[in-house]
């Protein structure tokens, strides 16, 4: 690729800086295209010049496109193409935060797989996934896109993702590049809301906030998108430290970086730079390479150059991590790679595909509340209430290429398996359903409550204040209990929901977005097809007063509020205690699992040594299921204050009924370290507490002494 550099003009170089919509080059530039060119101060000559395209709609537009693009390329140099491949292509799986809901870092893996080969036929080259925010504000819109509030679990799926996407070899014709995002700390946006300030000290960053970014970046992830929102008052698209110091110096990463779209540009907005020619200069020394949807670099970056300002060499680097990329996916040897239209009305929605989908989705579910109501036996009969009584719409946000009206509903699940519910009608409260509807629901033994948020309250630019249920939803309980009918509720929300006005619910059955196949799964799990195995990857509070409130919080110098504490000077509310209402690592079974027999290898260890800890996990039945062993370290004395307790492994295991089954977690130095604000991992000496369970309210307890 350095021959190739050498023979490319200065401008073409910069052209490969330079990411476009498609739409610059299907439309008509005259007619169409005149606004948007003016705007940007483009013109036909640098849209040619431009490196990659962001978002194509399907094989036959990609190839379209790159054939045009390349009877002008004077070097012949291919288009790359990105799109946000989030949670599927076509087929359609859980949202992010559904997938961690699983605690099993191979749904993510598979949801990727997939996504890529379909994606991949499409001619999509680079997907703008994983995102790996931590979230511990569940107001904030893009929870759903996250995988949750802790560092471990966001790097584990983080990293199975980028696995799934880029299958060890990106020639293949059916792998995709990962592009992690957003670099960095976008989840901690103050009051939740999206795009705002975030100011988030070195050490949080380093201690939490970059884990899954870290992770992505170990997984070999072969691009970095920048976030919209500030570090330390620089702008993460022009942040030095973030892009040379963190992501270089500290990780060695070696991909290219992109700007998130028109972030460049809003680097005026954020009032660090003047205009357009400032935000180029400040975006190539912090180590930008892409600049999405704005054009400063293609406008402003040749003055620089030749005026001396910037030295030629940061952008042949910035240019060659282009070129590398292009040349490691075979974008040389084939411009059109996996892209193939006959291969790709085959390809998407494969039923092996949609079978994933379904299976997966079984695995995100999370069982909030259940008083033995759940599983139904196929003979109670059903009736379906709420807003999204008949829903299909459960792809969830970015899920731009999947199709709604594909998707079943959950009354035609029903109808398919032969258990037909009695009635099925869509209302935002009970007043809309007349007296003739309510003679109806009478003769239901249960009535399914499908409750929750439209698709749209969560996802970019859709935050809110006030997280419970929306309008009048919450009187569909006491409706139905008025009718002397049990009520199940069946959730469908884009973030932890404050429930507190359902919990006198039979049960309460989380289902987030579960995409495609959200009826088939939500179906095997009311009736017990599927034991339910989720847990909360986010906790669920009680009130939007509380957030925010996560697993992992510092110890604080007055204690919590409780049965030992109860004076006046100790860290409380006056009207809620300090707990979730469900906590991070919550779910049920139907099964009656047991954690008992905890032990350790040693008592003490010194830093090279592995201790092994093991407890015996039953299953009491009467189903036999998946549960999650979890296992939490506290470091109640270290040169920084350290969570009370923090999530460091866990695994999700199978038992068969009236099995017992003993599971073996080894932790080495690693498990017991954390990071400075330096980026150095460290650990001290001294005494480690150690919780081991399959919920967080029922943990075994034990200790160990690290010399
Ligand atoms: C959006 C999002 C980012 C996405 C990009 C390209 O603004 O912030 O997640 O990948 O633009 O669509």
């Amino acid at each position: 690729m350095k021959t190739l550099l050498e023979q490319m003009t200065l401008h073409e170089k910069i052209g490969q800086l330079m990411q476009l919509s498609p739409f610059f080059f299907l439309a008509d530039l005259e007619k169409e295209a005149a606004g948007p060119i003016r705007e940007l101060h483009l013109d036909e000559e640098k849209i040619y010049s431009a490196g990659s395209i962001l978002g194509i709609g399907n094989a036959a537009e990609m190839i379209a496109v790159q054939s045009k693009y390349l009877e002008r390329s004077r070097l012949k140099i291919p288009l790359l193409f990105m799109a946000d491949v989030i949670h599927g292509y076509k087929t359609i799986f859980p949202v992010p935060l559904a997938l961690a809901a699983s605690w099993n870092p191979d749904t993510a893996r598979r949801c990727a797989r997939v996504s890529a080969t379909e994606a991949a036929t499409s001619g999509i080259h680079m997907t703008f996934s994983p995102m790996a925010d931590l979230v511990r504000d569940p107001r904030w819109g893009r929870c759903v896109e996250s995988f949750g509030e802790s560092p471990l679990l966001s790097g584990r799926f983080a990293a199975a993702m980028v696995e799934g996407y880029q299958n060890g070899d990106l020639k293949r014709s059916d792998s995709v590049a990962a592009c992690v995002k957003h670099f960095a700390g976008y989840g901690a946006a103050e009051g939740g809301r999206d795009y705002n300030t975030v100011d988030l000290s070195r050490q949080s960053l380093q201690s939490a906030y970059l884990e899954g970014y870290r992770q992505a970046v170990k997984a070999g992830c072969r691009g970095v998108m920048t976030a919209f929102n500030p570090i330390e008052g620089i702008p993460c698209t022009v942040n030095r430290y973030l892009l040379r110091d963190v992501l270089r110096t500290q990780w060695g990463f070696d991909g290219l970086t992109i700007s998130d779209y028109d972030s460049l540009a809003e680097t005026i907005a954020h009032g660090v730079a003047e205009d357009p020619s400032q935000a180029a200069l400040m975006g190539l020394e912090a180590g930008l390479d892409i600049e999405m949807a704005s054009s400063c670099y293609i406008n402003h970056l040749e003055e620089h150059i030749r005026s001396g300002n910037l030295p030629l060499k940061l952008l042949d680097e910035a240019v060659l991590r282009v070129l590398t990329l292009k040349q490691d996916l075979g974008l040389f040897d084939n411009p059109n790679k996996g892209a193939d239209a006959l291969r790709e009305s085959t390809t998407v929605q494969h039923p092996d595909h949609l079978r994933a989908a379904h299976e997966v989705a079984a695995e995100c579910a999370v069982l909030l509340t259940n008083d033995g109501t759940l599983p139904l036996n196929p003979a109670v009969s059903v009736a379906i209430l709420g807003p999204y009584a008949l829903a299909v719409k459960t792809n969830g946000p970015w899920s731009w290429h999947g199709y709604h009206d594909e998707n079943p509903s959950l009354a035609e699940v029903l109808t398919a398996r032969g258990i037909s519910p009695v009635f099925a009608k869509i209302a935002g409260c009970p007043e809309e359903y007349s007296d003739h509807d309510i003679d109806r629901i009478r003769k239901a033994d249960v009535v399914l409550l499908a409750l929750g948020e439209p698709e749209n309250w969560s996802g970019e630019a859709h935050s809110r204040t006030d997280i419970g249920l929306p309008g009048r939803q919450a009187e569909f309980v006491p409706f139905v209990r008025s009718l002397g009918k049990k009520a199940i509720v069946l959730l469908q929300n884009g973030r932890p929901l404050v429930l507190e006005e359902i919990l006198d619910a039979s049960a309460i059955l989380e289902t987030w977005f579960l995409g495609s196949r959200a009826s088939e799964a939500i179906a095997d799990l009311l009736y017990g097809v599927t034991n339910p195995s989720g847990r909360l990857p986010m906790s669920f509070p009680r009130s939007v007063g509380q957030i925010p409130v996560y697993h992992d919080a510092l110890p604080t110098g007055r204690p919590n509020q409780n049965e030992n504490h109860p004076g006046e000077y100790v860290t409380k509310y006056l009207d809620a205690p300090n707990s979730p209402r469900f906590a991070f690592g919550h779910g049920l079974s139907y099964s009656r699992f047991e954690v008992r027999n905890l032990s350790l290898s040693a008592s003490k260890i010194r830093k090279d040594d592995v201790l092994a800890v093991e407890v015996d996990i039953i299953n009491h039945g009467p189903l036999a299921g998946d549960t999650v062993i979890q296992l939490y370290l506290g470091d109640p004395v270290a040169r920084i204050s350290r969570p009370v307790r923090q999530l460091v492994t866990f695994r999700k295991i199978h038992v068969a009924v009236n099995e017992t089954l003993r599971v073996r977690f080894e932790l080495d130095i690693h498990d017991l370290s954390y990071r400075l604000a330096d980026g150095t991992l460290v650990c001290d000496p001294g005494r480690i507490n150690l919780w081991v369970g399959d919920s967080p309210d029922r943990l075994l307890s034990s200790a160990f002494v690290l010399e």
